[in-house]
């Protein structure tokens, strides 16, 4: 079956944040200090989220993502990634992760077949790696980066461009793709740090797209994939490829495949909303799975046409509390 909004679009692809906790701390994602993680019984757990993905199996979903925080920090989450492989509901199993400590799983992931790992590095110089992530663990990072090319995963490194930050880290980044097979994808910076900057200045897809263009003139763009919000580009005799995500000026939401589950399980049906319904609650008070289906089904009846349509719904909390890590970006 295939389960579509009232924009008629199919929604496939499930995002789910494993935890709220991270061992970094980006500053477009958290505030350096005060921050106030979930107690853990508020987090989903095992047995919730491989029913939830179950029920969204059976759903159409096609597409699972374990984000976080950092998915690795909870310590069930390799059971999670086995049970959800044996669900056998799923074409593909997908993980975001910082790579701090991923090294050692790698051959745990390679014999469940899960191939799909997007890992976030804003910057290849070691001295502005660290003023972002305000921690020391650049070398591990490249370590894993580079095993997990070795071992021929499908990579891809996401790279948040912060104005005034680290564009001078375009170029470099970009240049990467050149001997290595790796999608390196470009990503406009979206106001959620828990601690936001009012009227920040954002870095756009565009200023982006002309600094590579400028170096590299044969910079072409691929066909789009679906859902995907990424745009895709070519360069002649790169071995791996540019990619560019509007996240702020959302021109993607057209063809939107996304449904996200947050670690505390609330739903969230864009990104830009503010969370519209916890799921947690409503399977703690024992309902059955009849009923979680009609309720997913009732959900993305309701998700909103684009990401600025949400944010005026008045129900995002924009700029406020809320932190990417307990979303999952
Ligand atoms: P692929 O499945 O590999 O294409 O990855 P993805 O882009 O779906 O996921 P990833 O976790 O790597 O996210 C990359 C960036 O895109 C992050 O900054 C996300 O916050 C942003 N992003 C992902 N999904 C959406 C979305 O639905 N809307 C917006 N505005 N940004 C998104
Ligand atoms: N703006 C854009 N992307 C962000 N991410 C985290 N916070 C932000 C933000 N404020 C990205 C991370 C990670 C992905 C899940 O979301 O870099 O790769
Ligand atoms: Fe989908 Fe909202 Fe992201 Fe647009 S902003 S792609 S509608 S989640």
């Amino acid at each position: 079956m295939q389960l579509k909004d009232s924009f008629d679009r199919t929604i496939d692809y499930v995002r789910i944040a494993v935890t709220d906790r991270c061992n970094l701390r980006c500053f477009y994602c958290m505030p350096m200090e005060g921050i106030t993680y979930e107690p853990k019984a508020h987090l989903l757990t095992y047995e919730e989220i491989t029913r939830l993905l179950s029920v969204l199996g059976k759903l159409g979903f096609k597409k699972v993502r374990f984000t976080g925080g950092e998915p690795f920090l909870r310590k069930d989450f390799v059971k999670l990634l086995d049970s959800t492989n044996e669900l056998q509901m799923y074409d593909s199993i997908h993980i975001t992760s910082n790579g701090t400590l991923l090294e050692k799983h790698i051959p745990k992931l390679k014999e469940l077949g899960i191939k799909n790992i997007n890992l976030s590095i804003d910057s290849l110089d070691e001295v502005r790696f660290k003023k972002i992530t305000r921690r020391n663990d650049f070398t591990k990072v490249i370590r894993a980066l580079n095993n997990l090319l070795d071992e021929g995963f499908n990579l891809k490194i996401n790279a948040v461009v912060m104005f005034g930050v680290n564009t001078q880290d375009i170029l470099p980044l970009a240049e990467f793709a050149k001997s290595h097979p790796v999608n390196i994808r470009f990503i406009e910076e979206m106001p959620f740090n828990g601690g936001y900057k009012k009227n920040a200045q954002i870095f756009k897809a565009n200023d982006i797209y002309r600094i590579i263009k400028n170096e590299y003139p044969s910079l072409s763009a691929r066909p789009k994939s679906h859902g995907e919000t990424a745009t895709n580009y070519q360069i002649n005799e790169f071995k791996g490829d540019i990619g560019i995500i509007p996240a702020f000026s959302r021109t993607f939401c057209n063809t939107c495949n996304r449904l996200r589950i947050t670690a505390k399980g609330e739903i969230k049906t864009c990104l830009y909303d503010g969370g519209v319904f916890s799921i947690r609650d409503f399977m703690r008070r024992g309902i059955s799975d009849e009923e979680l289906t009609t309720k997913f089904v009732e959900l993305i009846k309701l998700k909103p046409m684009n990401g600025f349509e949400a944010e005026k719904s008045g129900k995002n909390t924009l700029g406020r509390e809320v932190s990417m890590s307990s979303i999952g970006g």
